[in-house]
């Protein structure tokens, strides 16, 4: 008997030791103790493929979560069992707050296989990207609140989880068309040259969590190349504290009186300044975000415009036990390359002004969706189709979903652009799976939801973290022949106060 089971368990040892290849990678917390690694459904297969990488002997649970909460999540458990067999329970979350999760009535997850180590378990599985269980989640190209927790107790059974001992929430985009082996091709090539957007070396305060780092760069007089694709590079150790980065061109804005005078972006009493001109973003990158990599035939341009000669970075840090004496000297690498691709990218604005005066969100609101629009009359004076394959959603800490809607001839068209569950906490550009074209005459609608239950007063527009934004950046080829390109909505100011009855006298809106 004793033969039969080292035969059986030589036997599934050899079969997980077959090395599924994932194309997506995150990492869940910042002690790096949880990873996820998947490939989404493709080829016409429903299955996503998960494989957790745990710091434990004990479970491991994966959640998918409308809001980060358990309540209502969709929740999956795994371990090896003392007798080294790996164990599967697909659960769900209390409707309502924390606490033990029921086993789902219909088991959705399918085990791949399972090991472990000394140090860490390693669980495969696979479940379809929408079920058709309400227990489950369906996956959308929408970010997802992944939340996770382990604890090192080897449950007896399914009906013996302990608690967790750790636990978090992370965000990603599951369903992300890019792939590793973009970035592998880019950093084979020997033509590729990289340059890094280096934050000189800021020490986090310790008297406040958040941290707005603002910092103004020239660029060096190097010929024209393309952005091929682009990797941040958190400084060791810091993984911890670097929240988000986003590197805007200043177009032709004369910066240099900014130079070697890095600061706050914000204080209480005023924004620094290049905030207001520097708002071309060229990459962004938060916390749990991928590397980004331009499809093949395409580039964006750098460098070789002796008028377009500075950036702002903007980098925000996050020290939520004030830990003291931690300096930071993280980079934003872009790869690039001479040999100009054949089809140029550009990037295109659209969304509400950035004013207090354009933008009000009451507060206790549960949804509040404010428009901006790009009306027929504006697109028509595009002179051909543009075709938009990428794009950043923006708002501040308000914002809880947003979309851009396209109409054609009265008939709204079909748009990926849009997030039904964003998070200011992860930034990352939305990848279409096809490109959403923009024909000359198209109205365009910028919808941004805000939930405001946790505030007291009005929010308003403006650039402070406080204040709220709503603006799509949108990247999109083949390239138009104009410096700064945007489609703003603007309201009529006195129309505002008059529709909400206030004198100008009467609005508090902050910093500006
Ligand atoms: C995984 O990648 C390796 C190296 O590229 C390759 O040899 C192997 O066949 C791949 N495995 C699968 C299952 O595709
Ligand atoms: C255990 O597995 C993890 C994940 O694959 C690996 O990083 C680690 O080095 C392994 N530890 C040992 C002792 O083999
Ligand atoms: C960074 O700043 C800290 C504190 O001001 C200083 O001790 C350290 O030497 C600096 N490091 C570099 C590389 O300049
Ligand atoms: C773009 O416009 C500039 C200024 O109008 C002009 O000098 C340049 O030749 C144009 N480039 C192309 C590719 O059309």
């Amino acid at each position: 008997m004793l033969t039969v089971t080292s035969v059986l368990l030589a036997l599934f040892t050899v079969s997980s030791a077959q090395q599924l290849n994932f194309t997506h990678h995150a990492v869940l917390d910042p002690n790096e103790k949880f990873q996820l690694n998947w490939n989404p459904a493709a080829d016409g297969s429903d299955y996503f493929t998960f494989e957790c990488v745990v710091a434990t002997r004990g479970w491991l649970g994966l959640g998918f979560s409308s809001n980060g909460a358990m309540a209502a999540a969709d929740m999956v458990i795994a371990w090896v069992d003392a007798s080294g067999n790996p164990q599967i329970s697909d659960r769900h979350g209390p409707a309502q707050g924390n606490g033990y999760p029921p086993v789902d009535s219909k088991q959705d997850y399918e085990l791949v296989s399972g090991r472990k180590n000394d140090t860490h378990t390693i669980i495969t599985f696979r479940r379809k990207q929408d079920t058709c269980d309400p227990q489950d989640w369906k996956i959308t190209s929408d970010t997802t609140r992944l939340i996770w927790a382990y604890n090192d107790q080897v449950p007896t059974s399914a009906d013996d989880i302990s608690k967790h001992t750790e636990r978090g929430v992370q965000s990603a985009q599951l369903v992300n068309p890019q792939t590793k082996d973009g970035m592998a091709t880019i950093l084979a090539d020997p033509s590729t040259v990289t340059y890094d957007f280096r934050i000189t070396n800021v020490t986090l305060p310790t008297d406040k969590r958040t941290l707005y780092w603002c910092e103004i760069i020239e660029l060096p007089t190097w010929n024209k190349h393309h952005i091929i694709a682009n990797r941040m590079l958190v400084q060791k150790g810091n993984e911890r504290y670097v929240h988000h980065l986003v590197v805007y061109g200043c177009g032709e804005e004369d910066m240099s009186e900014h130079l070697g005078k890095p600061s706050a972006c914000f204080s209480d009493t005023q924004v620094f300044s290049p905030m207001q001109k520097c708002t071309d973003y060229h990459a962004v990158w938060a916390v749990g975000g991928e590397d980004f990599v331009y499809p093949s035939n395409m580039g964006a341009p750098i460098f070789g415009n002796s008028k377009q000669r500075f950036v702002l970075l903007e980098m925000h840090y996050d020290n939520p036990d004030l830990t003291p004496g931690i300096t930071d000297s993280s980079a934003f690498r872009f790869y690039l390359t001479e040999q100009l691709r054949p089809v140029e990218t550009g990037r295109l604005t659209m969304g509400l002004t950035v004013s207090a005066v354009e933008l009000v969100i009451p507060p206790k609101q549960q949804r509040f969706t404010n428009y901006a629009y790009c009306p027929g009359k504006c697109t028509s004076r595009m002179t051909e189709p543009i075709n938009v394959f990428t794009g950043l959603l923006h708002t501040h800490l308000l914002g809880v979903a947003m979309r851009v809607r396209v109409i054609r001839n009265g008939e709204e068209i079909e748009s990926e652009m849009r997030d039904d569950h964003y998070d200011f906490n992860y930034q990352t550009p939305t990848f279409l799976s096809k490109p959403l074209v923009i024909m000359p005459g198209d109205d365009i609608i910028v919808e941004c939801t805000y939930g405001s239950m946790d505030r007291d007063t009005m929010s308003y527009g403006g650039f402070g973290s406080d204040n709220e934004m709503c603006l799509a950046f949108m990247e999109y080829y083949p390239k138009r022949n104009l410096s700064s390109e945007d489609c703003m909505s603007f309201l009529d100011p006195e129309g505002l106060l008059e529709v909400l009855g206030l004198k100008k006298e009467e609005i508090n809106i902050g910093p500006q």
